[in-house]
Order: structure tokens, then C-alpha cells, then sequence
């Protein structure tokens, strides 16, 4: 049986991605946990070798468990675009070059969808994946998956998420995840799907 992280526990978000940290506090703040930040503790960042989402974030967990003794919770994400065979995929933060400049990862995005000739929003499918790993210090993990679907829009539009929000637009909506609201985008993400199986299994709802 996995083991339950209860209010009042401490625990790392595995992640040096100021994005995710301010999303992964704001799924966890009802449940009473204290979050600690990866950069806070001056934790490394591991070099992600993993094969899938999975992979890297068993591995970025386990090493934050490890480096700091406590729980560690750690989330790795990326957009699959459909027409592009799944990239940028797990390689989605290195497309953004070294500078994490995501105005020229979308460019990429864009120009890769150009060369094939995707114009129509049946061409432009998308989705983001979200693989997030509770580990403790002990060793111990588990693992939980969440996805959503949708098409992607030319040019960007809206400042308020991060990384490719604002050229993905979820099934059924027409505004982008970068035009939404915080609570918003918690309700459909692939971060807040893969977190509701993570606090069925692993939170404490007292
Ligand atoms: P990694 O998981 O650290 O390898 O980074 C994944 C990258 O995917 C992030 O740097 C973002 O650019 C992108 N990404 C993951 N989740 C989201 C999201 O919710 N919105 C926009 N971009 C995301």
C-alpha cells in the first residue's frame, strides 16, 4: 500500500521550475502540507535520463527524497504535438533553449508545424502529460499520470500561465491556458488530473 503524506508533513517539491512550484502549492495547499522548494534547499538538479515522464520524474523525486530526507514530489511534463510524432515530448524544457526562453520553443513548435503544412485544427492536436512521483527518503515511489487534450493556435496569447500555455487551447474551450485563470486551468490540467490520483491514493483527507 502506498504511503500517505498527512497535514502538517513537510515535503519537497522536486523542481526548479518556478511554474510548477506555484501550481503543485496551489493543488496542495488544502490539504494543510507544508511545501519546500527544490532551489530553496539548493538541491542539484538531476540530469533527466529517463525514457518517458515516468522515468524522469522517479528519478527527480528519488534524488530530492534522498539529497533532503524528506517526502519529495516531483513532476514531469511536457506537450506532445500529434503532427510532430509526439515531440517536443519529454524534451519540451530543452526546446526553450539554454536560457528557458519559451517565446522560441513555441516559434519552434510553430515553424515544425508550418513545414508540414498544418493549418487546420485537425493538424494542430496536441496534448500535455503530466507524470508526477512521490518518493521517500527510503526509497519507496509512486508514480501518477494525467493528460489533456486540445489544438494549438497562432500567434501566443495570454501571460499568466508559463511554458506552452499560451498557444494550447483544451478540448471544448476557446481561450488559451495562458488567458485563464489559475483556478481555471487547475480544473482541466494534466497537472490537476495526475494530482487528483496522486491525493486519492497518497493524501491524508482529514
Ligand atoms: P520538465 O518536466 O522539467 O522536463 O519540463 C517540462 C516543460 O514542459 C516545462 O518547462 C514547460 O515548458 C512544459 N510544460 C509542462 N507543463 C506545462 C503547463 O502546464 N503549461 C505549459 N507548459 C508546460
Amino acid at each position: 500500500m502506498a504511503a500517505k503524506l498527512r497535514a502538517g508533513d513537510r515535503l519537497v517539491v522536486a523542481s526548479h521550475n518556478q511554474g510548477k512550484v506555484r501550481e503543485i502549492g496551489d493543488l496542495l495547499s488544502p490539504f494543510g502540507i507544508e511545501t519546500l522548494s527544490a532551489a530553496s534547499l539548493d538541491l542539484p538538479e538531476p540530469e533527466e535520463t529517463g525514457a518517458d515522464f515516468a522515468a524522469n520524474a522517479e528519478l527527480k523525486a528519488l534524488a530530492a527524497a534522498q539529497a533532503s530526507g524528506l517526502p519529495a514530489l516531483s513532476d514531469d511534463s511536457g506537450l506532445e504535438v500529434e503532427a510532430l510524432d509526439g515531440a517536443p515530448g519529454i524534451y519540451s524544457a530543452r526546446w526553450a533553449g539554454p536560457d528557458k526562453d519559451f517565446s522560441i520553443a513555441m516559434e519552434k513548435v510553430e515553424r515544425a508545424l508550418a513545414e508540414k503544412g498544418a493549418t487546420g485544427a485537425a493538424q494542430r492536436r496536441a496534448n500535455f502529460t503530466c507524470a508526477l512521483t512521490l518518493a521517500w527518503p527510503d526509497g519507496r515511489c509512486d508514480t501518477f499520470e494525467g493528460k489533456v487534450y486540445g489544438t494549438l493556435v497562432w500567434p501566443p496569447r495570454g501571460s499568466k500561465g508559463f511554458g506552452y500555455d499560451p498557444i494550447f487551447v483544451a478540448e471544448g474551450l476557446d481561450v488559451t491556458f495562458g488567458e485563464m485563470e489559475p483556478d481555471e486551468k487547475h480544473a482541466i490540467s494534466h497537472r490537476a488530473r495526475a494530482f487528483e490520483l496522486f491525493a486519492a491514493v497518497c493524501l491524508d483527507p482529514e
